[in-house]
């Protein structure tokens, strides 16, 4: 089956590429390259020793994407291809809406032209707002505070009228919560462009020396010892989770939390870090961080229930894999 991996060039897209080569399935990547690097396709097929299809598109262009619909005879679609930086959503609101939503029509359109019958979309917890934990998909959302989470709430939408619309349209509405780690290979990772904004490549870049120390947002929530509680899942884990939601997708929308069902407060999360590796992490406590909320962790259930998919590796393990990814990618750019 050729399954087309919008964004696949990315963070969770490198991942999910080698899994489903793994699992058999034949890929075709279409990615701009606006937040990756070309290098990340020749270790995707070092890591499965398998080749890969590559067109460097933006997915918002509706001629190059039927293009690829026309080459191909597409089984498939899982669409990473996004902005999604929280902060830049609230200072360029039009960039976001643009790219996440016109790619999102574009890339279902071509669906229905083409008689594409799967599609497996990248949503967030974020869309669940600051509802009680754990979070259930059957929860209605509530609004989020930035342009970036209403993206993801209307391409679900979206989507959802879509299959309603179209006989025989399967969808897969994927809610992740908080992916960190890296291939165990240390070779794909995440390798985020200037100072971070998310946790994890925040604590290895101080693990580094490169940043100073890491900033606590707040240490007065209402959650085990006052800062912020996420779920915090395995790249890896969330890439089988992709094999499996494909696997079992069947006519209709389907939505999946993946996510461990585990809640883990930072001040865990930099513990876990340093028992991981060995190496101390600085911090200090400051300022709560404008739109955050206390605790956001995953019920799992369902897609245990439906798709036969938990996530298995520990926070010990994404502390290790994330390390080692980050030393590495330390000597790949040294050596660039
Ligand atoms: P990423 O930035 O590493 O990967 C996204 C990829 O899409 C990049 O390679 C980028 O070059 C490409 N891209 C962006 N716009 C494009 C366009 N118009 N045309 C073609 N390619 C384009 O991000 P990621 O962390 O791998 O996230 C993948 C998806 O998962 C995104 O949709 C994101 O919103 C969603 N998501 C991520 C997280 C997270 O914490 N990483 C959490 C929830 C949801
Ligand atoms: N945090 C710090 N210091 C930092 C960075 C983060 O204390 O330097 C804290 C935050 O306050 C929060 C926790 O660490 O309590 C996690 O923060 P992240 O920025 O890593 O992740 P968020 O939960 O805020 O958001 C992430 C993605 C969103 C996505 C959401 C749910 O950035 O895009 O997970 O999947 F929507």
């Amino acid at each position: 089956m050729n399954i087309l991996v919008t964004g696949g060039a990315g963070y969770i897209g490198t991942h999910t590429c080698v899994a489903l080569l793994e699992a058999g399935y034949s890929v075709i990547v279409a990615d701009n390259l606006s937040n990756s690097n070309i290098q990340a396709l020749d270790k995707i097929k070092e890591i499965a020793q398998k080749e890969l299809i590559f067109y460097q598109v933006d997915v918002t262009d509706e001629k190059s994407v039927d293009k690829i619909f026309t080459n191909h005879e597409i089984d498939g679609v899982i669409h990473f291809a996004g902005l999604k930086a929280v902060g830049e959503s609230v200072e360029k609101p039009l960039a976001y809406y643009h790219n996440n939503i016109v790619s999102t029509m574009i890339l279902v359109r071509a669906c229905q032209n083409y008689k594409v019958k799967r599609f497996v979309f990248s949503s967030s917890a974020t869309v669940y707002g600051d509802n009680n934990v754990p979070f259930k998909e059957n929860m209605s959302l509530l609004p989020t505070t930035n342009p970036y989470g209403e993206t993801k709430a209307m391409s679900e939408r979206i989507l959802t009228d879509t299959v309603k619309a179209t006989p025989g349209f399967s969808v897969a509405l994927l809610r992740y919560f908080n992916p960190v780690g890296a291939h165990e290979s240390g070779l794909i990772g995440e390798a985020p462009n200037g100072i971070p904004n998310n946790l994890m490549p925040y604590v290895t870049q101080v693990a580094k020396g490169k940043l100073e120390k890491l900033k606590v947002f707040g240490n007065d929530y209402r959650t085990i010892d006052g800062t912020g509680v996420r779920d915090y899942i395995h790249v890896l884990d969330l890439a089988e989770g992709h094999v499996a939601a494909l696997n079992n997708l069947i006519e209709g929308t389907h939505i999946y939390n993946l996510g461990t069902g585990r809640g883990t407060s930072v001040l865990e999360l930099v513990k876990a870090f340093e028992e991981a590796n060995g190496i101390e992490v600085p911090y200090e406590i400051v300022e709560r961080r404008t739109g955050d909320i206390a605790s956001c962790y995953a019920d799992a259930s369902k897609a245990k229930r439906e798709l036969g998919w938990t996530a298995k590796r520990d926070i010990i393990a994404m502390c290790r894999d994330a390390w080692r990814f980050e030393k590495n990618y330390k000597e790949f750019v040294e050596t660039v």
